[in-house]
C-alpha cells in the first residue's frame, strides 16, 4: 500500500471512530438463501466464476526446481501442475488423453516424464506427449503433435501459481490484477514462504466464508473470547479495487499511536484483507500474512485451505518452528469461530425456507461481493 492510502485510511478510520460510524454504504441489502444452497446456482457460478478467473493453485514454493510437479483440484477439474528443465510453470488437465485415466496420483515429486499406469502412454514435463507402447500398430494416423496433455492458462505472478481453467472469453490476466499489484508488491507477498497448513472441510456455502471477513460487526461478539477486545466496536472502512477488495478493520491502538512518526505502519494496528474475487483472501499481520483459500467442493460444502505465509529470512531464526506453529494455532482458533458460525448460518439456509439475510450499512462490502459474483452470472 502506497505511504498516502496508508495515512489517508488511518485518518478516515480515526474521523469515522470521532463520529462514532463504521463506514456507510447507500442502504440495506437483501440476500436470498437460495444463493447459499441452490445446485444450479453453484453450478453457473461454477462455470461462470471458478473456472473463468485465475486462481491461486499452488504457492510457486511448491513447485521449486526443474521437474518438478504437484497434483491438485480446482472447480471439479483435477489438476496437474508442473515445471519443465527451462523453470517455466505449466498447468494440465490431470487426464490421459488415451481414455482419461487420472495421470499423476502421487502428490508431489519430481520427475522427467508422467507415465500413465493405465497403458503407459508418456508425457514431458512440458506435458508434450513422447511415447505409447504399440503406437503405430493402433494409432499411427494420430499426429503425435496433437497428444500432448490438455493444457491451462498458468502464470507466476505474486509468488503463486495461478490457473485458468477456461480462458475462452478474453479476461486479461494483468488487468484482473493490476489494482491490487502495487499493494503486493509494497508488501513483498512474493518474497514470502508457506511455514503452515490447514486444510478444513467446512459445510457452508463458499461465500459465508469470504463474507465473515468483510465486516467488523461481530468482532466484539464473535469473536469476544479471542481478539475482539483488541479492535474498535463495528469499526471498518473498505475500498473496490476492480473485482477485489480491501477490508481494513482498526485495532484499538490505532487511536493511541503518533501516526507522524515515520515507523508507523497501519498494519501494525489494523487488520487489513485483501480479498482476490473471488475466493482467495490475504489477511495481512505485522510480520506475516495469512492466505486462506475457500475452495467450493458444493452449495453447501468448502475445503478451506488456512496458510501462514513468513518472510524467507524469518524462518531462519533459532525458535521458528515453535514461533510460526504457534501463530498458526491461534490465526485458526480465531477462524475456527467464523467457521463455526458459517456453518450455523447454513444450517438455517438449508432448512428451505422462502426467506433472505440482510446486510446492514456497515456490512456493504458484503453487498459489493455479492453484486460482483451477480455481475458476473449475468456474464
Ligand atoms: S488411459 Fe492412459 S495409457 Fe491408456
Ligand atoms: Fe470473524
Amino acid at each position: 500500500m502506497k505511504r498516502q492510502d496508508e495515512l489517508g485510511l488511518s485518518e478516515e478510520l480515526l474521523q469515522l471512530k470521532n463520529a462514532n460510524s463504521a463506514f456507510l454504504g447507500d442502504g440495506v441489502a437483501l440476500q436470498s438463501y437460495d444463493h447459499y444452497r441452490s445446485d444450479k446456482r453453484f453450478a453457473d457460478e461454477n462455470n461462470k466464476i471458478f473456472r473463468r478467473l485465475p486462481h491461486a493453485v499452488a504457492h510457486s514454493g511448491a513447485l521449486a526446481g526443474s521437474n518438478a510437479f504437484l497434483r491438485a483440484e480446482y472447480a471439479g477439474v483435477p489438476l496437474l501442475l508442473s515445471r519443465d528443465d527451462q523453470g517455466r510453470a505449466h498447468a494440465f488437465v490431470n487426464a490421459c488423453r488415451h481414455r482419461g485415466m487420472q495421470l499423476v496420483e502421487k502428490q508431489a515429486g519430481c520427475v522427467k516424464r508422467f507415465t500413465c499406469p493405465y497403458h503407459a502412454w508418456s508425457y514431458g514435463t512440458d506435458g508434450g506427449f513422447m511415447a505409447a507402447p504399440h503406437f503405430d500398430q493402433g494409432f499411427a494416423e494420430l499426429d503425435k503433435a496433437e497428444l500432448g496433455l490438455r493444457r491451462l492458462e498458468c502464470a507466476e505472478r505474486f509468488g503463486f501459481v495461478w490457473v485458468t481453467i477456461d480462458s475462452s472469453d478474453d479476461l486479461q490476466f494483468d488487468e484482473h490484477f493490476a489494482p491490487i499489484a502495487d499493494d503486493f508488491e509494497a508488501l513483498k507477498i512474493a518474497g514470502l514462504v508457506v511455514v503452515e497448513e490447514t486444510v478444513l472441510d467446512i459445510k457452508a456455502n463458499w461465500k459465508l466464508l469470504v463474507e465473515g471477513g468483510l465486516e467488523a460487526y461481530h468482532f466484539k461478539v464473535a469473536h469476544r473470547n479471542t481478539i475482539g477486545p483488541f479492535f474498535e466496536n463495528n469499526l471498518s472502512t473498505f475500498q473496490v479495487l476492480g473485482e477485489h477488495l480491501r477490508s481494513v478493520l482498526p485495532r484499538t491502538s490505532l487511536a493511541e499511536t503518533d501516526r507522524t512518526d515515520a515507523a508507523f505502519r497501519l498494519l501494525d494496528h489494523a487488520n487489513i484483507l485483501y480479498l482476490m474475487f473471488p475466493n482467495t483472501q490475504f489477511l495481512v499481520q505485522q510480520d506475516h500474512v495469512v492466505w486462506i483459500q475457500a475452495n467450493p467442493r458444493a452449495a453447501g460444502r468448502t475445503e478451506l485451505r488456512v496458510r501462514t505465509l513468513a518472510p524467507a529470512e524469518a524462518t531462519e531464526r533459532e525458535d521458528a518452528g515453535a514461533y510460526w506453529e504457534k501463530n498458526h494455532r491461534i490465526t485458526c482458533a480465531t477462524l475456527a469461530e467464523d467457521f463455526a458460525i458459517a456453518e450455523g448460518i447454513q444450517r438455517s439456509v438449508n432448512a428451505g425456507l422462502d426467506q433472505s439475510m440482510i446486510f446492514g450499512r456497515f456490512e456493504s462490502a458484503l453487498g459489493v461481493f455479492n453484486d460482483t459474483v451477480k455481475r458476473c452470472l449475468a456474464g
